[in-house]
């Protein structure tokens, strides 16, 4: 069974499918696990494996020197934690907030945890719930170093990988914000993309290959869009952004024509004409970022 001492008693607060998964893989690996919920009765098969359940935050978080936070937001997270009587017993423990929200909300619980002796880790996980447990679960971390360091083994128990990105405590929520730009957009354009084909007698099945090969080509993009980035060349050789553009009113007009909203795609068509407006027509699409960037260092207005 356990190779964990009583110290490294762990304590989960929030047992939607994500904290439910974090604590039933921790009891899989014999770590002594309390947990709490604010609707009761979440707990039940937690608790028939071996959990402890904790009528109360307070007497959770007393049974633990590690306090896993897991709740839709911070909002929420909020509610749980910052009560007078839940932050005096946090006092010399180190809270773990997987809570995904914003990096300044991850700051701002930073800050209220030194205030008042919390260690605290802010981290983000970016894979399903059904990944917990699995080498494919993928944990990202920031806050002080010796703090992940110190919890690092019992964390590990998740399995996947678990990568510490700085001392800057917002940074885990920087990346979870920049993964998840990539996922919903992606996904609001998949799920788009599903509407048309339909609307042209295409049916998701017939779609899927061709569609996850679409997919495939992605990953070398994402490298070699760093590079180009770090650069600063934009290249578009082979594929400029005058080109991009012409494909994407494709979409718009096969897609209005059928009634279908275009919102999404004009979005993204409106943003590349506005960079071949600049006089960048002969550059890759990433030079979007570049435009995007600049506009927002001089105050969100227009070049
Ligand atoms: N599920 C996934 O695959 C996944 C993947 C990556 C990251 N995440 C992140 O993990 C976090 C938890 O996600 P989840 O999927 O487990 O479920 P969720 O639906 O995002 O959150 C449900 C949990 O939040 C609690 N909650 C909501 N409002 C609350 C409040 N005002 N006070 C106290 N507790 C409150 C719920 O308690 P009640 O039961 O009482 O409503 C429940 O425990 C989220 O930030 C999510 O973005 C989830």
């Amino acid at each position: 069974m356990s190779s964990y001492t009583q110290e490294s008693a762990v304590t989960v607060l929030g047992l939607g499918p994500m904290g439910r998964a974090l604590a039933g893989t921790l009891l899989d690996a014999g770590v002594r696990t309390t947990v709490w919920n604010r609707t009761p009765g979440r707990d039940r098969d937690l608790v028939e494996r071996g959990a402890a359940g904790a009528g109360s935050v307070v007497e959770a978080v007393a049974a633990s020197g590690l306090v896993v936070v897991c709740v839709v937001n911070y909002d929420a997270a909020d509610a749980v934690l910052r009560r007078e009587e839940v932050t005096a017993a946090l006092k010399g423990r180190t809270v773990v907030n997987l809570t995904a929200d914003t990096p300044d909300r991850a700051r701002d619980t930073a800050a209220w945890a030194a205030e008042h002796g919390i260690g605290y880790l802010d981290g983000a996980i970016m894979t399903p719930a059904a990944s917990i447990g699995t080498p494919g679960a993928v944990f990202l971390y920031s806050g002080p170093e010796e703090v992940y360091r110190r919890h690092k083994p019992v964390l590990g128990t998740w399995g996947g990988t678990h990568t510490h990105l700085g001392e800057e405590v917002g940074r885990a929520a920087a990346y979870d914000i920049a993964l998840l730009d990539i996922f919903w957009t992606a996904m609001a354009g998949y799920a788009h993309a599903l509407a048309v084909a339909q609307a042209e007698g295409i049916s998701p099945r017939e779609l899927a290959p061709f569609a996850k090969g679409i997919g495939a080509i992605l990953p070398p993009i994402f490298e070699e869009g760093a590079e180009d980035m770090a650069a600063g060349t934009f290249s578009g050789e082979g594929n400029p952004i005058t080109s991009a553009v012409s494909s994407m009113a494709h979409i718009v007009h096969t897609s209005e024509r059928h009634g279908i909203d275009a919102g999404v795609m004009r979005a993204a068509e409106g943003l590349a004409r506005r960079v071949v407006g600049l006089g960048h027509g002969a550059d890759g699409f990433l030079r979007v970022a570049d435009v995007l960037g600049r506009q927002a260092r001089v105050g969100g207005t227009r070049e």
